[in-house]
């Protein structure tokens, strides 16, 4: 089996960067996450902290957390990530100009054989790709919420990458204890493109009374052998940010990727899932 890359940087240290940071410190990397301002900063270490925590509690972390959490640092902008950087997972918010602008920042720092890789869930890698000087080092890593427990990253593969960056990028999943599927660059890639229509099928149900929340999930749950419904999944994710990808994939994939006025709704309310309290179904007494 592989290593991880002695020094790992994760752009952004929110819901997922925060969990692919502790990911790579488990597996013995040194972490640099980027976050601007003291505030965020402090935020995302937090998370890494806790998550620590979790798989201490749950015997998968041998050892001090405070040992592993020595090999993370926190820094202000990419500009600054370490030179030896050997790879780089960006887990911005999902808007292009974004996460072109922290890519190529990025790039600027790190060597030519450094690895970037994006988190996105639902934008053209190919596209991001268009914006940087070594494309064939790009790629996109796609992980899964919550990252600690999930089992599987879409290693997203766009005409330029290289296949050494293919290949040393699947040893990386690997090491990481996780499952890596290739897919090539396409809208949704193979995950998202499946999981949201079933979520956006499972509110347009909702909106038209045909069952409750409940009732749709245990449908997906007992019958299929989901190990979550739709709209338990939708809450996990986040309303905003599956609404971001369903408007994503109606301009690429075709109408029936448009979101449903309910999932519209709930967003302008605020009520984005799990992370507020209240989704599809009541988080209140978490
Ligand atoms: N939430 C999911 O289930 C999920 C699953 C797979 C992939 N993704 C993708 O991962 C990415 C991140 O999603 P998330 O749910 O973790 O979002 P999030 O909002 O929880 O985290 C984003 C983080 O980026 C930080 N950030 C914003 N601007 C920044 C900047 N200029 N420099 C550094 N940090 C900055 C924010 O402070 C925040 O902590 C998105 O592209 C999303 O599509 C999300």
């Amino acid at each position: 089996m592989s290593d991880v890359p002695d020094r790992v940087g994760v752009i952004g240290g929110g819901r997922m960067g925060a969990g692919i940071a502790q990911a790579f410190l488990l597996a013995g990397a040194r972490v640099e996450v980027v976050e601007a301002g003291d505030e965020a900063a402090e935020a995302a270490r937090g998370r890494v902290a806790e998550g620590l925590e979790e798989s201490a509690r749950r015997g998968k972390l041998t050892g001090d957390v405070a040992d592993v959490l020595a090999r993370l640092s926190l820094v202000d902008s990419p500009a600054q990530l370490a030179g030896g950087t050997g790879l780089v997972v960006e887990a911005v918010p999902e808007w292009a100009d974004l996460k072109v602008a922290v890519l190529t920042a990025a790039e600027a720092v790190l060597g030519p054989d450094a690895v970037l890789a994006t988190n996105t869930s639902s934008l053209s890698i190919t596209e991001l790709a268009a914006a940087l000087q070594r494309p064939a080092r790009f790629l996109g890593m796609h992980f899964f919420n919550p990252v600690p427990a999930s089992k599987l990253v879409e290693v997203v593969v766009a005409p330029e990458t290289a296949e050494d960056v293919v290949t040393a990028t699947r040893g990386w999943v690997r090491a990481l204890g996780k499952t890596d599927v290739v897919v090539r660059d396409s809208p949704g890639f193979a995950s998202s493109r499946l999981g949201v229509l079933l979520g956006l099928e499972a509110i347009r149900m909702l909106e038209e009374g045909v069952a409750d929340a409940e009732a749709i999930d245990a449908a997906m749950e007992l019958g299929y052998r989901h190990p979550m419904g739709p709209l338990r999944s939708t809450d996990l994710v986040g309303l905003d940010v599956r609404l971001a990808i369903a408007e994503h994939l109606a301009g690429t994939l075709g109408e029936r990727f448009s979101p449903p006025q309910l999932l519209r709704d709930k967003v302008a309310a605020g009520e984005l899932g799990r992370k507020t309290g209240r989704g599809f179904h009541d988080y209140a007494q978490d």
